[in-house]
Order: structure tokens, then sequence, then C-alpha cells
């Protein structure tokens, strides 16, 4: 069976694991610029229908890093573009290539196209989802503090597509996630895939979610699809800036992430984004090396650390 990547939970903890252990090893064999060729023939192809700068930059960079190809498609210069429906592009492009990076807009979307894909499939983010930055935020915490197993995130915002792969991630991984949203914009557990919330506390004030806590993360107050919500949401959301209050009441060595990009001044204040406890361009960076290991991964299987430094 084909393995896909559609949501966070699709991976179990062990597997999480291995990526998080190879993705070191890929990481520190790309800082010592040696060569590791695993995808040589391997072919990405990447389709866009909203912006990106990081998704974007980080597969294809990877991807020729590992040896292999990568194919930038969007919906503007495509047939996805002009209705050719998501089954008969899956059936194609899956004949083409090895694997399928995929950013669109409902999470239906891209499960669609993997019930008609003969290669991996992978969420580069949908309106629901984000589970390629949460491996990279995850695989950064573990980086600058160690297991996040136990541990207490702070969510201050949207309760958005990243949002509800934090809550997802929280299950698999044994971490608490404390989420404050402004009224009418609480979290769905439904929509967020979340059928065990023992992880996931609510709180109406954002001080309360930030207290104690070891990584305090937000994202914009208005995601890509939402435009239109975007006046409203700026007023809905005033209170839920992130700024040094907050992170005064986390804990002393807590961290500070964003998917980015950010809005200094809207959803994060410029002292917090750009102080001593943010550690955004790490968890941007981290993009490429988690991926790396991903799709190495869903293409090649687990390899053995030593076999696979050769
Ligand atoms: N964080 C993230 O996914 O960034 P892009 O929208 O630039 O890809
Ligand atoms: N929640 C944001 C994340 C962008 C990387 C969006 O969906 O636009």
């Amino acid at each position: 069976m084909v393995k896909h990547f559609l949501q966070f939970k699709d991976l179990t903890r062990d597997e999480l694991e291995y990526l998080f252990a190879r993705t070191r090893v890929i990481k520190d064999r790309f800082k010592r610029y040696e060569k590791y060729h695993p995808l040589v023939d391997r072919t990405l192809a990447m389709i866009f229908e909203k912006s990106s700068t990081r998704t974007r930059l980080s597969f294809e960079a990877g991807m020729h890093q590992l040896g292999g190809a990568a194919i930038y498609l969007n919906t503007r210069d495509t047939q996805l573009g002009r209705g050719e429906p998501v089954e008969d592009a899956a059936e194609v492009i899956s004949r083409m290539v090895d694997i399928v990076m995929i950013r669109t807009f409902e999470q239906e979307i891209i499960e669609r196209f993997a019930g008609h894909s003969r290669v991996p499939v992978i969420n580069g983010l949908t309106n629901e989802y984000h589970p390629c930055q949460i491996l990279a935020d995850i695989f950064t915490y573990i980086e600058h503090r160690g297991d996040i197993r136990g541990k207490t995130v702070a969510w201050v915002g949207d309760s958005n597509n990243m949002c509800n792969t934090w809550l997802q991630a929280a299950v698999v991984l044994d971490f608490n996630v404390h989420v404050s949203t402004p009224p009418g914009y609480e979290v769905e557990p439904e929509r967020a895939g979340l059928y065990d919330t023992s992880h996931f506390e609510s709180f109406a004030d954002p001080m309360e979610a930030c207290k104690g806590a070891d990584l305090v993360t937000t994202d914009v107050w208005t995601s890509m699809g939402f435009e239109a919500e975007n006046e409203v949401r700026k007023q809905a959301f005033a209170d839920w800036r992130v700024d040094a209050d907050m992170m005064k009441v986390a804990r002393t060595d807590a961290v500070f992430m964003h998917c980015l990009p950010a809005h200094r001044g809207e959803e994060v204040d410029a002292d917090v984004i750009d102080g001593p406890q943010s550690v955004v361009w790490d968890e941007a960076e981290n993009r490429l090396h988690t991926q790396k290991a991903l799709m190495e991964y869903l293409l090649l299987g687990k390899l053995d650390n030593q076999e696979a430094k050769k």
C-alpha cells in the first residue's frame, strides 16, 4: 500500500522518532557539504493552488540535494485550473513522477488526489492542516530543548491549519496544547481530526494559555483563502498578539515559534519574534531537513542510519 502524509497522525510515534533521527543525520551531512544522493532519477511534482516561499523552496532544493528532480505546477498554468477532475489529474501525474506534494484548499481535495495516486502524496498545506510545518517545528524544539513529550505548547490566535496540526501532534507524541482563540474562532475538534482531546485545553485569556508554557506559538490572523475576512479578523484578534508579557509568564526557557510569513504588530510583537527566545529562522530552515527525511522515508522506507551514511 502506498504511504501518504496527508495529516500529522498518518505517522506513528515510532515513524516520527525515526524521522527525527534521520533528519539529524541528513542535516549534519548537509552541513558538512557531503553529497548524499539516495533519490537519483526520482521526480517530485509540486502542485500549488496557493502562494508559497518556504514550502516550494524547501521541497525543490531538498529534492535536488537528494539527487532527484522537482517540477513546479500551479493552478493557473495547468488544466487543474480549467476544471480537470482532481482524480484524473492524480491518475496521470502519478504515472509520471515518483512522489507528489500538494498545497491546496479543502483537505478533501488532497484526500481525493491521494485516493487516485500510485505514488506517495504529501500535504504541503490545506485549509485544515500543515503537517510538514509541524514536523519541522517539533524537530526544532528537540534541537533546542530535547524531548517534547510531557511539555506544554501555548497556541495564541486562530484555530487554523497550524493549530489543528499541533493538536494532532500532541496526541501522537504525548504533549499538551493550551489554545486561546477569540470567541467565535474556537477549535472544532472534528475539523482538527481530533478524537482524543485529553492533550488539549482551551483558555479564554491568552495570558492563561501561556502560563508555564515550554513553547509559545502563533500564526497569521487571516490564512490564505480567507482574505475576505481580513478586516473583521483584525478587530476580533486585536488582543491575541503574542507580546513580551505573554513570554514573561511562560517558562524562562520557553521558545517562540511562528511558521512564517509573520505580520509584526499583528499576531506577534517585533520584540518577541526578533527577540532572544525566538527560534523562527531555525524553524524555517528545518523545513528543508525534515522534508528530505520525509521524502527519503516515503520512497525508500526506513534506512539503517549507519548504512545510509555511506
Ligand atoms: N510556512 C510556510 O509554509 O511558508 P510558505 O507559505 O512560504 O510556504
Ligand atoms: N495559516 C497560514 C499558514 C501559512 C504558511 C495559511 O494557511 O495561510
